[in-house]
């Protein structure tokens, strides 16, 4: 695992999106498995800069997204797909036709084996960009006594439901269920870039950088087992976690 500490989120951001940047114009047809939330919005703003300023062209871009809560439809505020939309590929030079969000409406079942499908087709991801949740999760695997490996619908811990309510207008209109990529799709991927910043994700981000464990109690300890992982982090929460360097 790769540990990179900056001097502030903001200069996170910057890292990982000219990590990404760098992917696209050295493979144009890549594959990138993106993620949704407060930690990549300030990432996809530096590459929607980078797109209009001619330096990133995402033409032949792929994306495959983690995850999407289930009973939003895609044009739903609050969805996955809508998120993607309006925070990137709406304002950058992809063709939508490339880019999957799984469905949180219809056959569980299908819509799962689906987005298992779509993250395999062609290979896997050139890279696969994550934040973590507060208990740790990746995607919405969740922390608890097992990890799945295939996709799956997740039932949303309280932790999660109470982090995710101050994207809603109250707590109760927060999803239960969410369909998520499992374990083996998203570690298949050629490189992991984790990316955390504030004081809630200390504990979970002691635990992957200042550890020796790998725990499904923290299903981000499962980096600690991929080749070519990153975390990157700034200073005021590897402080916070403890990292000595
Ligand atoms: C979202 C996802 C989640 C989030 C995590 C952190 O697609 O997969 O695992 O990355 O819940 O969310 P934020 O960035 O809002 O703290």
């Amino acid at each position: 695992m790769n540990i990179i500490v900056t001097e502030s989120y903001e200069a996170s951001a910057a890292y990982v999106a000219n990590m990404i940047s760098e992917l696209i114009n050295r493979k144009p047809d890549c594959k990138l498995g993106l993620a949704t939330g407060g930690t990549p919005v300030p990432i996809y703003k530096n590459l929607i800069e980078m797109n209009r300023a001619g330096k990133v062209d995402f033409s032949r871009v792929r994306t495959v997204n983690l995850d999407e809560y289930c009973g939003l439809t895609g044009d739903h505020d609050q969805s996955y797909r809508y998120f993607m939309d309006t925070n990137l590929f709406n304002h950058v030079n992809i063709d939508k036709a490339n880019t999957f969000v799984a469905s949180g409406i219809g056959d569980p079942a299908a819509n799962a084996a689906q987005l298992d499908a779509k993250a395999a087709e062609g290979g896997y991801a050139d890279l696969q960009l994550l934040g973590i949740g507060n208990n740790g999760h990746i995607a919405f695997n969740e922390a608890g006594d097992k990890l799945i490996a295939e996709s799956h619908i997740e039932q949303l811990t309280e932790s999660t439901i109470k982090a995710n309510a101050r994207f809603f207008e109250k707590e109760s209109d927060v999803p239960t269920t969410a369909i998520t990529m499992g374990m083996r799709s998203i570690l298949a991927a050629s490189c992991v870039v984790l990316v955390a910043t504030g004081a809630a994700k200390t504990e979970a981000i002691r635990q992957l950088i200042c550890d020796g464990a790998v725990t499904t109690h923290n299903p981000s300890t499962f980096l600690k087992l991929h080749q070519n992982s990153y975390v990157v982090i700034d200073r005021t929460l590897a402080e916070a976690a403890g990292y000595k360097g």
